[in-house]
């Protein structure tokens, strides 16, 4: 569901929660409830229908996609609960067991165990986990927080949704698919340890709402404007193709829309389109001082985080959130 649907929804039920450092009102990646003066859990949950044929790969994408919004609030994963919508028949277990191997895999990779799960009988496969970590309380990083004269740092190129819809129309080079296969299945373990390490002002997760969806709720909840340079954004490889012959994943139109009172955009074309494209496993947007821009940029090359890049910047909150140049 789009973020403004869902926030109408929960208007007026009982979230309020003395114990919660962040509830369900903001746009934050996940909740977090404080245990004590040091501690405090964050928990998050995302499962979704398969975007790739093989299951293994599957199972992987959709277990770094959950772990990631742990990672995007600064937090370590602790332990994860698989959630699993399976036909009763027609589709070969041994399928289930292959995405499963592929996500606990997965899961350990991120240092977390898999504590339980549940299923659930369904035509349509769907899978995911609800993952919960820790994460000192005075070093949470939260989705506001960003300021004039941030530098915004993006740390995997963008594409997921067209090459996905694209691949499923025989339309993606086997090379291309690995690459960006590849990037979803990559945690984003290393990219925020960097952040932490280095201290930043905010940050969310690239994921189902495109850059531009992500870019909004950041900056709205920081009452700050983003300008973002298009050319200066990483896509992979046939990206751009795909956008260009309008293969269109559904949610691409619908993060349009949600975005597109917000923004001001100066260009046009496949690049700019590729903005709305919903991600899967993207990569995290960082927003960091100027003082510490070099910093986080060398911490995440050391991290092994190559493709990382500065994708923009913060400014004075003006009448559009989002300038695209
Ligand atoms: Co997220
Ligand atoms: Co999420």
């Amino acid at each position: 569901m789009g973020p403004e649907d869902l926030l109408k929804v929960l208007e007026g039920l009982p979230l309020r929660d003395e114990r919660l450092l962040v509830g369900p009102d903001t746009l934050d990646d996940g909740g977090v409830f404080q245990i004590d003066r040091d501690k405090a859990l964050i928990q998050t949950v995302d499962f979704f229908t398969p975007l790739v044929d093989d299951p293994y790969d599957f199972g992987a994408v959709a277990a770094a996609n959950a772990v990631s919004d742990v990672y995007a609030m600064g937090g370590i994963p602790l332990t994860a609960l698989s959630v699993v919508c399976f036909p009763a028949k027609g589709v070969d277990f041994d399928i289930m067991r292959r995405m499963l191997l592929g996500g606990f895999e997965k899961i350990r990779e991120a240092g977390a165990a898999v504590a339980g799960g549940h299923s659930v009988t369904d035509n349509e496969i769907k899978f995911g986990f609800a993952v919960t970590g820790i994460v000192d309380p005075s070093r949470i990083v939260r989705v506001s927080g960003a300021r004039p004269g941030d530098a915004l740092v993006l740390t995997k190129p963008i594409g997921t949704g067209v090459l996905a819809h694209g691949l499923k129309a025989g339309q993606v080079s086997d090379e291309a698919r690995d690459l960006f296969v590849s990037s979803m299945k990559r945690l984003n373990s290393a990219a925020s340890r960097a952040m932490v390490d280095v201290g930043v002002n905010a940050c969310t997760d690239v994921t189902g709402f495109g850059v531009l969806g992500h870019a909004l709720n950041m900056a709205r909840s920081s009452e700050v404007s983003f300008v973002l340079k298009s050319g200066r954004v990483p896509f992979f490889p046939e990206a751009e193709d795909m956008a260009a012959k309008k293969v269109c994943p559904g949610g691409l139109n619908r993060n349009r829309d949600y975005v597109r009172p917000y923004l001001k955009s100066e260009v046009g074309g496949p690049r700019v389109d590729l903005l709305f494209d919903p991600q899967t496993s993207g990569g995290l947007l960082i927003a960091v001082s100027a003082e510490k821009r070099e910093s986080l940029l060398s911490a995440l090359k050391d991290g092994g985080v190559e493709e990382a890049c500065v994708v923009g910047g913060v400014v004075d909150r003006k009448d559009p959130y989002l300038i695209v140049e």
